[in-house]
């Protein structure tokens, strides 16, 4: 953009162009003398730095430069480079006469007469600060959606990690009861059985067919909690009800536990997914009896307490190691214990009760003592 001038008509060429020059709007363009003083000034370098001609013609030209690169010399520094190269560009903050900040375009070239001699310096200043916003407002967009795409290649390998180790666990978990069947279905055809073994033979299928449907169950609901589509059912219930009916369940399958259930008054009802709840309680009840391997009383309440509904399933088990702690709710999360090797397990089960307590505003906390026992207790909002 060219501003036009009121001045006479110029004489000669050189006149023109000065005036060209004094015109330009959109560059500030100026002449400084060999010590850096400037001896010019135009329209442009008005408009953007806010100094007129007589404020600034005669002062040196640091005053654009913000105070700590004058004390580091950077602006001796650029006449210096521009006087040995012939040249010195660079882009950089730079000081408006009310003290803000503008991102510049700088080029400074040394003017030399015919002799060689150095009789200043050019400089042309490009205010490039909405330039840079937008340049910088990009460069966050770009960063940003690198990191999205970096996240969502951590969430897909980290998928495929799972996948691999649901595929694990399946063939490996399911091939341990398979073999019992198996094992028992082949005595069954080749008539080793006699009729009088058939129950407690049927009993023991019953407990290997129990473990493969809890397996599958669990990976079916680890699957639905990844893609976060767990839909949870809405009733009320009585949760002595739930405990009494899980012990119902399991008592038939061990023999070397005693199940007992304290339920009192008044009755703890919560709102929620019973089935869901039921599950908790199952995982609590079959981990006392499958880590209490030499037996001992199982004993469970039912209550409110503290104005909270409240299971709690306690074993004279194995205990857990205060180091193991934090594991024992991550998935896929068995202890990496001697007496573990021998007992079956995914390591699903607290994972899923404690997302379920949690979605219904309750939670799972733990009591336990290596070669003592342990006590699960599930907490729940009362109706
Ligand atoms: N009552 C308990 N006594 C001792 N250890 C337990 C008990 N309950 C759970 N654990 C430990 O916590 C781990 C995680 O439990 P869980 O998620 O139910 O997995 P799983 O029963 O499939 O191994 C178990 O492998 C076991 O080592
Ligand atoms: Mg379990």
């Amino acid at each position: 953009m060219l501003r036009k001038s009121n001045t006479a008509e110029p004489r000669d060429l050189g006149d023109q162009f000065a005036l060209l020059v004094s015109g330009v709007v959109d560059y500030a363009i100026f002449m400084l003398d060999p010590a850096g003083v400037i001896v010019t000034w135009n329209e442009g370098a008005q408009r953007i730095k806010g100094y007129t001609a007589t404020e600034v013609i005669g002062r040196h030209f640091s005053i654009f430069y913000p105070p700590a690169e004058v004390r580091n010399r950077k602006p001796d520094w650029e006449l210096e480079v521009a006087k040995r190269e012939g040249r010195y560009e660079e882009e950089g903050w730079r000081l408006r006469k009310d003290g803000t900040r503008f991102w510049a375009n700088v080029i400074i070239t040394a003017l030399r007469d015919e002799t060689g001699r150095l009789r200043g310096f050019g400089k042309v200043t490009r205010d490039l600060t909405e330039w840079k916003r937008i340049e910088d407002l990009r460069n966050a967009e770009r960063d940003a959606e690198v990191t999205r795409l970096h996240a969502h290649a951590d969430r897909m390998a980290e998928l495929e990690r799972t996948k691999a180790d649901f595929l694990n666990l399946a063939s490996h978990e399911l091939r341990g009861p398979m073999t019992v069947i198996r094992g028992y279905n082949s005595m069954l055809a080749d008539g080793t059985l006699s009729p009088g073994q058939f129950a407690s033979v049927a009993r023991l299928l019953d407990l290997k067919l129990a473990q493969m449907d809890r397996l599958i169950e669990q990976m079916l609901e680890t699957a639905r909690l990844e893609h976060d589509d767990l839909e949870l059912a809405q009733e009320t219930f009585d949760l002595r009800f739930v405990v009494q009916e899980q012990i119902d369940i399991l008592r038939p399958l061990t023999r070397d536990h005693r199940l007992v259930l304290d339920a009192g008054d008044p009755a703890p009802l919560v709102r929620g997914d019973r089935t869901r709840i039921s599950t908790v309680v199952a995982n609590f009840l079959d981990n006392a009896i499958k880590y209490s391997p030499d037996g001992g009383e199982i004993r469970c309440s039912a209550c409110l307490r503290d104005s909270r509904a409240i299971v709690s399933v306690r074993d004279e088990g194995l205990g857990i190691a205060p180091e193991h702690m934090p594991r024992l709710f991550s998935r896929f999360g068995r202890l990496p214990t001697e007496e573990n090797m021998n007992i079956p397990g995914t390591g699903l089960g607290l994972f899923l009760c404690k997302e379920i307590a949690n979605r219904h505003g309750g939670d799972i906390t733990v009591r336990s003592k290596p070669g003592v026992g342990s006590e699960f207790t599930l907490t729940l909002p009362p109706v």
